[in-house]
């Protein structure tokens, strides 16, 4: 285990006085959002990490949290209903995961109990949440390891819970097996080629023509490292290896080997190094066909932050014309590309949809539209959809939070919400995908 170099202070802003670390006794009653255990103590929330309701643990109180306590469990004095073994070993200190201590049924109510908790944040509490479409561990295709290289090793995996620590991985239960078998050579090569000192992530991303690696690392390479790791792009079968220096924005080849090829509805893409894919194979086809049956018969249709086309492809498939817009140009030429050789009713615009979302008088050209923004949600868009959006729209997130804030705006200008799906494709974290569907006479 090793600390990465944290991140500096801002400045700005008071630190909270906290309290002194004391030992308690509570009875957990609820599960919060970001997968902890909550209890009482007198007037104050305290939040227990690894524990579920019906618990009675010995909490270490370390500080302050928003309005409560964080603490850290010390014991688990009589275990409540549901609590199971985690099958990880690095569990309780890697940061990837918080509820595998879950049983099955627990696990699936309080997930779907996250979303329906959002949803009546924002009044919409009477709108049922569907069953939950479970992507089982070990579907990861895509993941970020942090990486630390220190005097005597690398030290390679996710951060710990809230922190900069690495804790050190030599395999992962969420992750799909040629991602898991891949960390043992990687963390040899950055031995061999990253002096010590320096921090860094690398984005892995498994494709039908073998691993895209992109390594995003300060340290400069010379003739004789580019040798090293086009030698290790060879030996293990890669597809593609590249380099970008943080705050760069050029990424350079290392060795492209293969197409870095993902497929969606059959239409093969090639990514741009590190770029965004729905973290599961699984989710990504449960999330298009939710998608592709809602918007039906529509003949126009706007897949509104496109990424490189995981919708937008399958929607060509409909026979509909489809507009795909995206914030960044790159996974847009990429998009462009594929439906040019495949001779697609697809057209692309590169734009900030958070600045400038379609407006009213340009959503009017749709009969249907889809968007899927990053967290912070879609807000300046749902209040254009809303004055003037077409009778069918489809909003995916991976963010309960903002969905709801989205869907409230929708559903005051007159949309009614069809379904509402969760897709648990993070499973044992507290993170959760949603598509919605709505509708408008
Ligand atoms: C959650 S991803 C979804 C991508 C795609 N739908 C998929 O399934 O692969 C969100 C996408 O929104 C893009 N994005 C982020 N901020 C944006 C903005 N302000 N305007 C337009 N696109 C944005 C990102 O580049 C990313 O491709």
């Amino acid at each position: 285990m090793i600390k990465k170099k944290p991140q500096r202070s801002t400045g700005r802003g008071k630190a909270r006085p906290s309290p002194p670390p004391r030992l308690v006794e509570v009875q957990i009653t609820a599960i919060g959002a970001r997968g902890d255990g909550v209890a009482r103590l007198g007037d104050d929330q305290v939040f227990v990490p690894f524990t579920i309701p019906g618990d009675k643990v010995v909490a270490r109180i370390e500080g302050k949290r928003g309005d409560g306590l964080a603490a850290a469990l010390v014991e688990v004095a009589e275990p409540g209903a549901g609590r199971v073994e985690p099958p990880c070993p690095h569990y309780g200190r890697c940061g990837g995961c918080s509820l595998q201590h879950l049983d099955d049924d627990l696990y699936d109510a309080w997930k779907r109990d996250l979303l329906s908790t959002q949803l009546s944040r924002h009044g919409l509490g009477d709108i049922p949440v569907g069953e939950m479409v479970r992507i089982p561990p070990g579907s990861r295709r895509r993941a970020v390891f942090a990486v630390h290289r220190s005097k005597n090793a690398t030290h390679l995996g996710f951060n710990a819970r809230a922190s900069h620590t690495i804790i050190d991985l030599d395999d992962c239960l969420l992750l799909e097996r040629p991602l898991a078998s891949f960390l043992a050579p990687l963390r040899a090569i950055l031995t061999e080629t990253v002096p010590a000192g320096e921090d860094g992530d690398v984005t892995v991303a498994l494709t039908e023509n073998g691993l895209d690696v992109l390594v995003e690392m300060d340290a400069r390479l010379d003739l004789f490292d580019r040798e090293k790791l086009a030698a290790f792009a060879d030996a293990n079968d890669l597809a593609r290896l590249s380099w970008r220096r943080p705050g760069s924005g050029f990424v350079e080849p290392i060795a492209r080997r293969k197409p870095a090829m993902v497929r969606f509805a059959e239409i093969g893409v090639e990514p741009p190094p590190g770029n965004f894919l729905q973290p599961t194979r699984g989710g990504e086809q449960a999330i298009a066909r939710l998608v592709v049956d809602a918007i039906g018969a529509a003949k126009s249709v706007a897949d509104l932050y496109c990424g490189c086309g995981s919708f937008s492809l399958p929607l060509t498939r409909t026979g509909a014309h489809v507009h795909a817009v995206e914030g960044d140009e790159a996974p847009i030429r990429v998009l462009e590309a594929a439906a040019n050789q495949s001779g697609l009713k697809l057209s692309t615009e590169v734009r900030d949809l958070a600045r400038r979302p379609l407006m009213a008088h340009e959503l009017k050209k749709y009969q249907a539209v889809i968007f899927d923004p990053p967290r912070a949600g879609a807000q300046a868009q749902a209040e254009q959809l809303a004055e003037s959006g077409p009778g069918i729209v489809v909003a995916v997130s991976c963010n309960p939070a903002t969905l709801a804030r989205d869907l409230a705006i929708l559903v005051k200008a007159g949309y009614r919400i069809v379904s509402v799906t969760p897709i648990d494709q993070f499973p044992f974290s507290p993170h959760l995908e949603a598509v919605a569907v709505l509708r408008r006479d």
